[in-house]
């Protein structure tokens, strides 16, 4: 018999699993649906990895471990891993190495604020960030990590560059309105401008995000988020969402993908 812990964490990876498969195939008909495709591609080739890793090893590694070659899987299965390891096996899979990850389904690190990671990664393991992409994909990751290396990883990804992340010519008419919102707010609906929190170019501080370069899909998805003030609760942008339209999230979203 496997030990529980193992068992569940297993069965939980199965239906992590399963969850991301409905993602794809089909025709691909926005920028989002393209990369949920391609995201539930990878997630097939991860399956057939882990596979392959139990089989070889016998270790049967639990969800966090299946982006880990065979080689790397009894260290990655230990506490005290080195955080680099775990940066370049597992989370570059995603988020890539230096953090510029290129679908808009997987958040862009790089450059991000320590202080935000940091709580984020606390914010996945006690459950309290709990949307449907929080659960797929980072609950089990950050369940094991302890905090010297949520700290460390935060860091790695702290310091690296952010690229910049064009958007498309068809998106360009709404920068200009993406900008009055996020510099001057929404005055008749009490959204205070965006800078004055997140910094005049979105470059964040500590606790407020960056957001500059962020992949616009996944702004616009946290910002519903936080409208519906259920999976990411506690924060100041529930009053900030509360009033804001589809179309303003888009925008404003839009506009600090521009930024560099
Ligand atoms: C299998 C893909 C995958 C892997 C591997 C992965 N992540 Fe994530 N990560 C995601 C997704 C998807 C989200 C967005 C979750 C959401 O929608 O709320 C995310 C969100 C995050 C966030 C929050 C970002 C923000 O702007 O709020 C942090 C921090 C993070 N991941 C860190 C890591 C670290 C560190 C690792 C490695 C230990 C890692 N991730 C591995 C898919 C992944
Ligand atoms: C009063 C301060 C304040 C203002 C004004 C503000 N924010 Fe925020 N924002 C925060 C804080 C604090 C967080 C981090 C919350 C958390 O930990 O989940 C945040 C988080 C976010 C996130 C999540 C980032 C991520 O990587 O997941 C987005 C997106 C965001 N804000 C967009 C905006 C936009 C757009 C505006 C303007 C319309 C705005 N914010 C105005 C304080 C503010």
């Amino acid at each position: 018999m496997m030990p529980t812990p193992m068992k569940s964490r297993l069965l939980r990876a199965g239906s992590i699993l399963a969850v991301l498969l409905l993602c794809g195939p089909g025709q691909a008909e926005t920028p989002l649906e393209a990369a949920q495709q391609l995201a539930a591609k990878r997630v097939e080739e991860l399956r057939q990895a882990h596979t392959e890793a139990q089989q070889e090893l016998n270790c049967n590694p639990p969800l966090e471990t299946i982006v880990v070659s065979s080689a790397d899987c009894a260290k990655y299965l230990n506490p005290d891993v080195d955080p680099a390891i775990t940066t370049k096996h597992v989370c570059a899979n995603c988020h890539a190495n230096d953090g510029n990850s290129t679908l808009s389904h997987f958040p862009r690190l790089a450059g991000q604020q320590q202080a935000y990671l940091a709580n984020q990664l606390i914010a996945f393991q006690k459950h309290t960030r709990s949307g449907q992409g929080a659960r797929d994909y980072m609950w089990g990751i950050a369940s094991p990590l302890t905090a010297g290396q949520i700290d460390a990883l935060a860091d790695h990804f702290t310091r690296q560059s952010p690229s910049s992340n064009p958007i498309s010519d068809a998106d360009r008419p709404r920068l200009e309105l993406g900008r009055q919102i996020f510099e001057n707010g929404i005055p008749g609906k009490k959204v205070l401008p965006c800078g004055f929190c997140h910094g005049p170019q979105a470059q964040g501080l500590r606790a407020f995000p960056r957001l500059a370069s962020q992949h616009s899909a996944y702004t616009e998805k946290a910002l519903g988020e936080y409208k519906e003030n259920i999976t990411r609760p506690g924060t100041p942008m529930r009053q900030i969402t509360r009033d804001m339209s589809p179309e303003e999230m888009r925008d404003v979203a839009l506009y600090v993908q521009s930024l560099p």
